[in-house]
């Protein structure tokens, strides 16, 4: 499963990317506010920090505007996968920049049957938010599952890139239904190499190498 980060800030991205386990970057309107960064700047830095796709939002609401503001957008970088809502003129956008080799993140996806909409329209990734799912009493990683029996019913290549995720468990959940992607804040990937056994293990083997009286170096 494919790592992104949903986040617009710089410094968690070059810690990440450190790491090796950064295969691209999303963000969105919010965090692009929370940045306190001008959005093309930010992208634009951000999409030299990895190869991976880099997803930046259009916030029209009608195709034309919208296939207007993803020009402006995917002139950034090569890298840049262009977002937009899933709605009919997102689709017509999704269809428009598909067609022309453009990659393509349809947001804001709360069923299968959207789901099986944007594949239908060409969507590279489609984004299902586990998180305000479960905040609204829906199960989350149900609509994973029906997208991932949907998508491979049909063979659709669009990638299941699950969003709006809040802890390690929707990680978990989400590898063992076999999503491609996930995007997480970066506190909740930091959060998956914790353990408190790790913990315990390090300070063990710490205690004892100290009694031997050695340096490595
Ligand atoms: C991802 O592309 C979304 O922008 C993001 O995961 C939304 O997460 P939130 O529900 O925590 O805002």
């Amino acid at each position: 499963m494919k790592f992104f980060a949903d986040t617009a800030d710089i410094a968690d991205i070059t810690e990440l990317a450190a790491t090796g386990l950064l295969d691209g970057v999303t963000t969105n309107p919010s965090l692009i506010h929370k940045s306190g960064r001008k959005f093309v700047e930010v992208v634009a830095e951000i999409c030299k920090l990895t190869d991976g796709p880099v997803s930046a939002e259009v916030v029209a609401l009608d195709h034309p505007t919208m296939m207007k503001e993803a020009e402006i957008l995917r002139k950034i970088a090569d890298n840049v996968c262009i977002k937009v809502p899933l709605t009919i003129d997102g689709l017509k956008t999704c269809k428009a920049l598909s067609d022309e080799g453009t990659m393509v993140n349809v947001t804001l996806c709360f069923s299968a049957n959207q789901a099986l909409l944007a594949a239908k329209a060409g969507a590279t990734f489609i984004s299902p938010f586990v998180g305000r799912h479960d905040d609204n009493g829906f199960d989350g990683m149900k609509l994973i599952e029906d997208i991932r029996l949907i998508y491979d019913n049909y063979a659709f290549e669009t990638e299941i890139l699950v969003a709006s995720v809040r802890h390690p468990i929707h990680v978990l959940e989400a590898a063992k239904i076999g999503a491609d992607v996930m995007t997480a804040p970066p506190a909740v990937i930091k959060a998956l190499f914790n353990h408190v056994l790790t913990d315990k293990g390090i300070a063990g083997f710490l205690a004892d190498w100290e009694k031997t009286g050695q340096t490595i170096v």
